[in-house]
């Protein structure tokens, strides 16, 4: 018995000295990745994020964003990232991000420094979920520790993105869609809850203004009919509290005060409307959105020997 128990113990403190000296396992996600091969990854995007702040009140949310719309198409490998060339298409033209998805400037600029700092270690992937933790953060939301380790693609599917979901979608479409990925009705309501901030464009939502949607409070519908005059107008999305991270989206929904069709159908549909009540409260919502976001981030992830890390975060490296 005492010799099984010494031999037990070497076992681990082999296992614990391999892993110091080895560091994380290969091809799994791990908040210490980059420790020893790039220690300022986290406070560069900080500071960028931060920066970006100062000029545009609307940063973190655009970076949000971005790093749902990565993840839910082939998984987070930055192949939202990649321009279109003579003989490549990425996914920059698809309906959902066409003049719509925005902060490349935030990333591209990040991975730059990071070039210098620690050159062709930093993928673009991970750079983009560090940037939407820290877009959260810095409007007052929950804080977690991303994980990383991520590589870039370098293939990207325009019609994958094509089929991200859509304002008008019903509870039971977006369900769909997000138990195709893997995750639950939890994940849909939490991660839902990013329309706390940003802003979002009247075209995707004119029909309900003209007609008399029941669910949609009246001085409300009045106050977005002044506010989207012109074609190309914009109207933020939470309109209480619209540049904090907090539970006024789920409130908004309670009193019909839901943006898009996608947004108020939460608060109406018999399988998600417990959860919109639930989230009202802030340590509820916190609590499930950080866990979402790390099952969000862990979608089809590119780990080890696949993929590449890119020179720059907009194209594939040329074969050398
Ligand atoms: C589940 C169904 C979802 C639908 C149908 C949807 C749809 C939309 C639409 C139509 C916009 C406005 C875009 C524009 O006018 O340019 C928008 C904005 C936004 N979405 Fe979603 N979204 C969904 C889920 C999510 C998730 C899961 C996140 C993040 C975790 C997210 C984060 C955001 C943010 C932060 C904005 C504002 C961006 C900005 O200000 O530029 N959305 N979304």
């Amino acid at each position: 018995m005492a010799g099984a128990c010494q031999r037990l113990r070497s076992l681990i403190t082999l296992l614990t000295f391999t892993t110091l000296l080895l560091g994380p396992v290969r091809g799994q996600l791990s908040t210490s990745f980059y420790s020893n091969s790039c220690p300022s990854v986290f406070s560069t995007v900080r500071s960028a994020v931060s920066n970006a702040l100062q000029s545009d009140p609307r940063a973190g949310a655009k970076l949000l964003r971005m790093f749902f719309h990565d993840c839910f198409v082939q998984g987070c490998d930055a192949s939202v990232l990649l321009d279109d060339t003579a003989t490549f298409r990425g996914e920059k033209t698809a309906a959902p991000n066409a003049n719509s998805l925005r902060g490349f400037n935030v990333i591209n600029s990040v991975k730059a420094s990071l070039e210098i700092a620690c050159p062709r270690t930093v993928s673009c992937a991970d750079i983009v979920a560090i940037a939407a933790r820290d877009g959260v953060v810095l409007a007052g939301g929950p804080t977690w520790e991303v994980e990383v380790g991520r590589r870039d693609s370098t293939t990207a599917s325009l019609s994958e993105a094509n089929n991200l979901p859509g304002p008008s979608w019903t509870a039971a479409q977006q369900i769909r869609a997000f138990q195709a990925k893997g995750l639950n009705t939890n994940d849909l309501v939490a991660l839902s809850g990013a329309h706390t901030f940003g802003k979002a464009s009247c075209n995707l939502f004119q029909s309900r203004l003209s007609s008399s949607d029941p669910s949609m409070d009246a001085t409300f519908r009045s106050t977005l009919q002044s506010s989207c005059g012109t074609a190309s107008a914009m109207v933020d999305l939470d309109q209480g509290t619209p540049v904090t991270f907090d539970t006024q989206y789920y409130t908004n929904l309670q009193m019909n005060r839901g943006l898009l069709t996608s947004d108020q159908t939460l608060a109406t549909s018999s399988q998600t409307s417990r959860l919109v009540n639930t989230f009202t409260s802030q340590s509820a919502f916190f609590n499930q959105f950080t866990k979402s976001m790390l099952k969000l981030g862990r979608l089809g992830v590119l780990t080890g020997n696949q993929g590449q890390i890119r020179n720059i975060c907009g194209a594939v490296n040329r074969e050398v």
